[in-house]
């Protein structure tokens, strides 16, 4: 949600920010500027809409720069226009800033700067930043000194960065917002996140929050907010810039879609024994989990569901356990102790949502642990434990791999919570064991036979979209309708298929197919439901293995391997992911940017 780049160091910036900018194009879509130093003072570039506008205008002016900001913008406070996009400047353009995150009282600033005969150009919350740094400069204060004075003043959530006329110096702050520094031979780079800048260097430093950081062209300084040195570790990263590339795929979507055997092998390796069905996690000592009565689990978006498949897992292994969306838990967080174990699933590690909810657990006493996908992260470094899914870097907004990555996880994690805690599992990891190792080759067996390009074209412009499935169907179910919803713009719904009786079958029409998801466990069911769904109208589309009863019965099928009860939703989800893909392409939708949306999401 908004990505924040800069560099300084040997050679012209320019490349480096652009080439930042389009690897941050996910965090935000809907305008992009740079800001640069040369002899000549500060230049600025900005437009509406993608980095490729950005890109043409500043070819066409040949901007040069020694060291320069540049932003991507997921618009917060005014609409997306050249005159909000960042970065934004005092009056006097000595001074550029890039800001992510909300400054919550901005209006204050904005009216006692405004009396000071401030004139501001933007309806932004962060313009306010850059003439507080000037209001500092012009009483004489040193651009540091400037820096630090405007950042005491905020209130909210900020990435910043900033630079300021005749200062070769990038100064940055965060506090609630990522912000991440790489340093090669030549120079520094400083981001919201890690692939901004993959392709140049893998050693990086995390800012934290409270951090401000100093970096000139032979030198990094972090300090916090008074100026105080502080010291933050040397870390390298192991993604790889070719991860970061869409290779020969048209979408990131699909190519991530096509990782899942790789992603979940890399999820599961190591952590199991398929031989003694034991569940192995180098991060937890033996009986971690001794003292755990009951499980809660918070996340957002994609990451509840695999939450709530998650939930659904410890329940069948023995542990009380249930999910709730982060957003939710602060104004009715349950009551919890030291005995209720509060995960926070996040693929970023960043979402607000669910940093919150992590710092309300936290406060509570209660232990917490984070189930992400990016070592380093905020979520990783402030929950007590954490646990990485190891998808490797997904950068379509839609989320895929990182989705049957975090459910295997946390499924895997199931088994050994109950284990620790009452002394066996009843998830039967024993008969999960020998289906768990063949997953990623059952999932490439779906992507080299889907038929889903097929049904996308079968059911094209219809008045709304139905998924059913229950017991570990049925968070599949909600992911489905949630990645059908988010990248075709067609209405598309969820449910427990026991609930479709229950009020949602009114809706139900011929213009209205139902993907119905059978994990094999009470497939009668869920078969029962689609009929009652079928009977008014309704074509169905059955996701099942061949052979099954409901191949039989249903309008169209989408062909999944016989596997496990237990991780069969995992090859619905793929099916499903394809569906969507396919069904979003043929209506020409902006797939790994999806209006409106963006990835990693740091406002609340
Ligand atoms: C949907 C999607 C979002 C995220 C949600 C949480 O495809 O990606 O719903 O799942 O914003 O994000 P993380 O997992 O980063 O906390």
């Amino acid at each position: 949600m908004c990505g924040i780049i800069g560099r300084i160091g040997d050679g012209d910036a320019i490349d480096a920010l652009i080439t930042g900018l389009e690897n941050l194009e996910y965090r935000g879509y809907d305008s992009a500027g740079v800001a640069v130093q040369n002899g000549a003072g500060i230049k600025v570039q900005k437009r509406s809409g993608k980095v490729d506008a950005l890109k043409e205008s500043i070819e066409r002016g040949r901007l040069r720069g020694e060291l320069g900001i540049g932003h991507t913008r997921w618009s917060t406070h005014g609409p997306p226009t050249d005159e909000n996009a960042h970065p934004h400047t005092d009056s006097t353009t000595d001074v550029a800033v890039v800001h992510n995150g909300i400054i919550e009282n901005y209006a204050a600033l904005r009216e006692r700067l405004s009396e000071a005969g401030h004139e501001f150009t933007s309806d932004t919350d962060t313009e306010v930043v850059p003439h507080l740094i000037q209001h500092y400069l012009d009483e004489g204060v040193e651009s540091e000194m400037a820096f630090r004075r405007a950042i005491e003043q905020l209130e909210g959530s900020y990435a910043i960065a900033a630079i300021c006329h005749g200062e070769p110096v990038i100064y940055a702050a965060r506090q609630g917002s990522p912000l991440v520094v790489g340093l090669d031979g030549d120079g520094y780079y400083l981001a919201s996140d890690v692939p901004a800048f993959l392709e140049y260097t893998d050693t990086v430093v995390y800012l934290q929050d409270g951090d401000v950081a100093i970096l000139r062209s032979n030198g990094l300084r972090i300090t916090d907010l008074e100026g105080t040195a502080v010291s933050r570790d040397r870390k390298t990263v192991d993604w790889d810039s070719e991860e970061t590339g869409k290779g020969e795929f048209d979408h990131y979507m699909l190519k991530e879609i096509t990782e899942q055997p790789t992603s979940l092998a890399q999820a599961i390796e190591g952590r199991f024994d398929a031989e003694e069905g034991r569940v192995h996690f180098e991060e937890f000592d033996r009986g971690s989990f001794a003292d755990v009565d009951q499980v809660l689990l918070v996340a957002c978006g994609t990451s509840y569901h695999a939450a709530m498949y998650g939930s659904v897992a410890l329940r069948r292994a023995g542990v009380n356990a249930s999910a709730m969306l982060a957003n939710e838990y602060s104004l009715s967080a349950p009551p919890v102790d030291e005995r209720t174990l509060v995960v926070a699933v996040t693929q970023s590690g960043e979402t607000a949502d669910t940093l919150g909810a992590l710092r309300r657990a936290n406060e509570q006493g209660a232990p917490t642990l984070a189930v992400t996908n990016v070592v380093g992260s905020t979520a990783a470094r402030e929950a007590d434990e954490r646990l990485f899914i190891r998808a490797g870097p997904e950068i379509g907004v839609a989320a895929t791999k990182t989705f049957s990555s975090q459910a295997v996880v946390l499924t895997l994690l199931a088994h050994r919570i109950a284990r620790d805690a009452t002394g066996f599992s009843t998830l039967g990891i024993e008969e999960i064991s020998a289906e768990l190792e063949r997953l990623p080759s059952r999932v490439d067996e779906v992507l080299a036979d889907s038929g889903a390009e097929a049904i996308a074209r079968r059911y094209p412009d219809e008045r709304s979209y139905f998924f059913i499935g229950r017991g570990l169907g049925y968070p599949v179910a909600l992911e489905g309708a949630l990645k059908f919803k988010e990248i075709t713009y067609e209405h598309a719904e969820g449910f427990a298929s026991g609930e479709l009786k229950h009020g949602p079958l009114a809706l139900v029409t011929p213009e209205t197919p139902v993907f119905a998801i059978f994990t094999g466990r009470e497939d009668e069911k869920t078969l029962k439901n689609a009929e009652e769904a079928a009977t008014r109208g309704a074509p169905i589309v059955a996701i099942c293995p061949d052979g099954h009863q409901a191949a039989d019965v249903a309008d169209a099928q989408l062909r999944i391997p016989e596997t496990h009860p237990t991780l069969a939703g995992l090859l619905a989800t793929v099916q499903l992911q394809l569906v969507s893909y396919h069904a979003a392409d043929l209506l020409n939708r902006a797939i790994d940017k999806p209006r409106n949306l963006a990835k990693s999401v740091t406002v609340e």
